[in-house]
Parts: structure tokens; C-alpha cells; sequence
């Protein structure tokens, strides 16, 4: 497995754990020493456990080698990061600097198979690099794999997936990916790899989609006095549309939505389309941030010294990963706009205190609510349920909270004596 991002790690130890060897590479040696001394460089919740379990069974370790890595293997995925570059259009030169060391390091069979989210036809240009570089002509095949983990939950999605999409060009390579995934006992869609390599990107788009339509529709709702849950509630009982990924909010964060969406209509621009309903669905998202804003300044009036606690920083609960997280430009708005901004969020406090300048961070949820004007919660984590909101409202200098996860019930604040204002509802 090459890459430990989140997605290599998860996937690497996860195969360890349905009974692989797995050698996890990667070219940060901090990173590798960090895995090596049995520390985790990320959150997932249940990973590190697996982790732990499988380096002492021997059947899961770490290392910077490639070179020895390759030699090992049967199967070699990559699973490297492909960031954005200007446009959105996703930067390969780390896939394809792989794919050279993979090609001079070979020496039996290969299976190569891609992990990262890449455009469609990346895999012909693997192939190709590989081709290029081996000089011994070492017999291969390229395979792509997207994966559909989400970050907090990527162990129970990698155990449990509702698919599993395997391109594939050859009969040699489907056998040996359909083997690899066998213990599993879960649905298998072989397809070309031109193919696999779009059902990631269509997925993604189409999850993102959902949420922008929800978002949109939490607009009207609240303009027409409706509630979008129970429109979005209401809407979902209908099995072709489905309940989930109908939340309205403040919108989709992350590393893979904002950057997979771009990436996409760049592609499909590149292909000669123009697919302006996801540029749409960019742009809904970017506007529940700002309207987010207009709803805090259509109760607070002024934000110039006005005391915001804010609840949640991390883009979604169980995860401490603060990329593209809606709170940053969010709380970046609110100190620009003169206001002093206290913070918590249970994982995410490392991460967000380098990103985001200019605000306090609280050790505990409730020391946000110290003299503030106004509660803002951003990210659903459940221990925010459990909040004792008599507490909270004394230490408040005015009782109002803005949710922006629909996650609290109006009826329960409302009774405490808040004001309560939520997204479409
Ligand atoms: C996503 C995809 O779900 C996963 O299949 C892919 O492999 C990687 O990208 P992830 O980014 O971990 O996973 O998070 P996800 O749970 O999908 O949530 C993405 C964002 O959408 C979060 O900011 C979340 O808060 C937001 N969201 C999700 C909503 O605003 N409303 C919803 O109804 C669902």
C-alpha cells in the first residue's frame, strides 16, 4: 500500500485485518516513524485497535522502502494524495512518481492498482509509465479500485461496504482483486477502468448533489415557513430518492467532497462538457455559509465586540480533520466582521489552532458560552447533546443559538428560554 493517508491506512490495515500481509509505504519518514513507534497521525475511530492488533500478528508493518516493498508483493496499490492545483484540476505528478517506482523496482507479475481518486483515463497513463520505466519487460496489470470511505466511519465502510468496484482489463487481474476481497462476502461490480474510475467521481457528485438540494431547499422552507427535516423526512420514505445525505446545513466540507467536485466538472470540461449542475451544486454550497452569516447578523444586529461561542470546528463529527471544514470561513467571517470568537470542538482543537488565527479555543464546550451573545454550533458531534443548557444559558450574556446542523430540537431549547435558530426550519 503506498500512501498512508487515511485512505491508505484504513485500507492497508483493514486487509491485514480480513487476513493479508500488507506493507504500508510511504515517503514521510515522520510519518512512518510516528506508525512505527505505535502512534496514529490520524483520528479514525477503531483503527488504531486494528492497527495495534495486526503490527503484533506480524501480518501489517511500515516503512519508507519502496523498492523492498515492491519486491514483496503481489498486489500494489496506490493510494497517494491527488490535491487540487489552480483550476481544481487534481495534481498526478505524486501517482505518477509512484508509478516510475513501481515500474524500476518490479522484477515478478505486478498487479497495480489504483486507490487514489484520479481522472478517468488515469489508469492508461500508469500503464503507460509503467511500460516506459521497466526495462525487463516484467509481465503486469493495472487495476482501478476507487474507494468510498468516509472519514470517521472508514474501518466499519471498508468491513462493511455496500460495494465493492473493481477495472479491470484482464481475467488475471479480476481474479486476483475478487480473491483479495473475498473474505468480505460483499457485492463485487467488475467493470473497465474507465468505468470504475467514474463511478467514484459520479458518486461523489451525485452524494453532494443530495446535499446541495437539500441546502436549496432549506431556503425555500424557511421562506415558506416549512420544516426541510420533514420535508427532507417526508421526501426519503420514497425508496428511489432515499433518506440519507438529505441534512441541510452549512454545507459539505472535507478533502474529498470540495476537491472531488472540482476536479470532476474540470474533467468533464476537459472532455468537452460543461456540467453546469455541479458548478450549481458549488455554488449552493458556498452560499449556506454566507446565508449562515446573514442569520447570525439578522439577530445580533452589529458583530463588531460581539462574544461568539462556537461548538465544533472539524467539517463533520468523528473525524479531527479540519479540511475545507465550513467552520473556518465561517469564524474567519465573524473576526473580519469585528467579532471575538471563543471555540472548542472535542478532536479537532490541534489541527483548527494552526488554521485559524485570531480566535480563543476553550478546553471545554461550556467555557464557550462565557458572556456570549450568541451560541453557534457548527459540527454534530453527540456529545453536544448531552450539553446542560440551564448552565450554558447563565453563563450567556443573551441566550440564542444558531444551528447549523439542525442537530438540537427547537421545542427542548425553546423551553429552556433560547432563542433558537436552525438551517430551513
Ligand atoms: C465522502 C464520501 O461519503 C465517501 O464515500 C468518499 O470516499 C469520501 O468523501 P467524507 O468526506 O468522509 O466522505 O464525509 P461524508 O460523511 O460523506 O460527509 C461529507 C460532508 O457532507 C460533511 O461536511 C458533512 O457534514 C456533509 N453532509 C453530509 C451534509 O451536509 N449533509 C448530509 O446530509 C450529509
Amino acid at each position: 500500500m503506498i500512501g498512508t493517508g487515511y485512505v491508505g491506512l484504513t485500507t492497508g490495515a483493514c486487509f491485514a485485518k480480513i487476513g493479508h500481509e500488507v506493507i504500508c509505504v510511504d515517503n514521510d519518514s515522520n510519518k512512518i516513524e510516528t506508525l512505527n513507534s505505535g502512534k496514529m497521525p490520524i483520528y479514525e475511530p477503531g483503527l488504531h485497535d486494528i492497527v495495534k492488533e495486526m503490527v503484533t500478528a506480524h501480518r501489517l508493518s511500515f516503512t519508507t522502502d519502496i523498492k523492498t516493498a515492491v519486491h514483496n508483493s503481489t498486489v500494489c496499490f496506490i493510494a497517494v494524495g491527488t490535491p487540487p492545483r489552480g483550476k481544481g484540476e487534481p495534481d498526478l505528478a505524486y501517482v505518477e512518481n509512484v508509478a516510475r517506482e513501481i515500474a524500476t523496482s518490479m522484477e515478478e507479475y505486478l498487479l497495480i492498482v489504483e486507490k487514489s481518486t484520479v481522472p478517468v483515463q488515469t489508469h492508461k497513463w500508469i500503464r503507460t509509465t509503467i511500460e516506459r520505466y521497466n526495462r525487463t519487460g516484467t509481465p503486469f496489470d493495472v487495476a482501478s479500485n476507487p474507494e468510498f470511505l468516509r472519514e470517521g466511519s472508514a474501518v466499519n465502510d471498508f468491513l462493511n461496504p455496500d460495494r465493492i468496484v473493481i477495472g479491470v482489463e484482464s481475467d488475471r487481474a479480476s481474479d486476483l482483486m475478487k480473491e483479495i476481497y473475498k473474505p468480505l462476502n460483499a457485492p463485487i461490480v467488475i467493470t473497465d477502468s474507465a468505468s470504475a474510475e467514474l463511478i467514484k467521481h459520479a458518486s461523489n457528485a451525485f452524494l453532494a448533489m443530495k446535499i446541495s438540494f437539500a441546502n436549496a431547499l432549506a431556503v425555500v422552507c424557511e421562506a415558506s415557513g416549512a420544516d426541510v427535516h420533514q420535508v427532507t423526512c417526508g421526501m426519503g420514505m420514497d425508496k428511489r430518492i432515499g433518506p440519507s445525505f438529505l441534512d441541510a446545513g452549512i454545507g459539505y466540507g472535507g478533502f474529498c467532497f470540495p476537491k472531488d467536485l472540482r476536479a470532476f466538472i474540470h474533467i468533464a470540461e476537459e472532455l468537452g462538457y460543461d456540467f453546469k449542475l455541479l458548478r450549481e451544486v458549488e455554488n449552493i454550497n458556498n452560499e449556506m455559509k454566507l446565508r449562515f452569516i446573514r442569520k447570525i447578523q439578522s439577530v445580533l444586529w452589529n458583530l463588531q465586540n460581539k462574544n461568539i461561542g462556537v461548538l465544533g470546528l472539524s467539517f463533520k463529527p468523528d473525524t479531527d480533520d479540519m479540511r475545507f471544514a465550513p467552520s473556518i470561513d465561517i469564524i474567519a467571517e465573524l473576526v473580519h466582521k469585528g467579532a471575538h470568537v471563543r471555540a472548542y470542538d472535542p478532536k479537532a482543537m490541534e489541527r483548527a489552532r494552526k488554521i485559524i488565527p485570531g480566535i480563543e479555543f476553550c478546553s471545554k464546550a461550556e467555557d464557550v458560552a462565557e458572556d456570549a451573545d450568541i451560541l453557534l454550533l457548527l459540527t454534530e458531534w453527540s456529545e453536544f447533546k448531552q450539553l446542560d443548557l440551564t448552565k450554558l444559558k447563565k453563563r450567556m450574556r443573551v441566550p440564542i443559538i444558531c444551528d447549523g446542523r439542525n442537530m438540537l430540537k427547537r421545542t427542548e431549547i425553546e423551553k429552556q428560554g433560547f432563542t433558537y435558530l436552525g438551517v430551513g426550519r
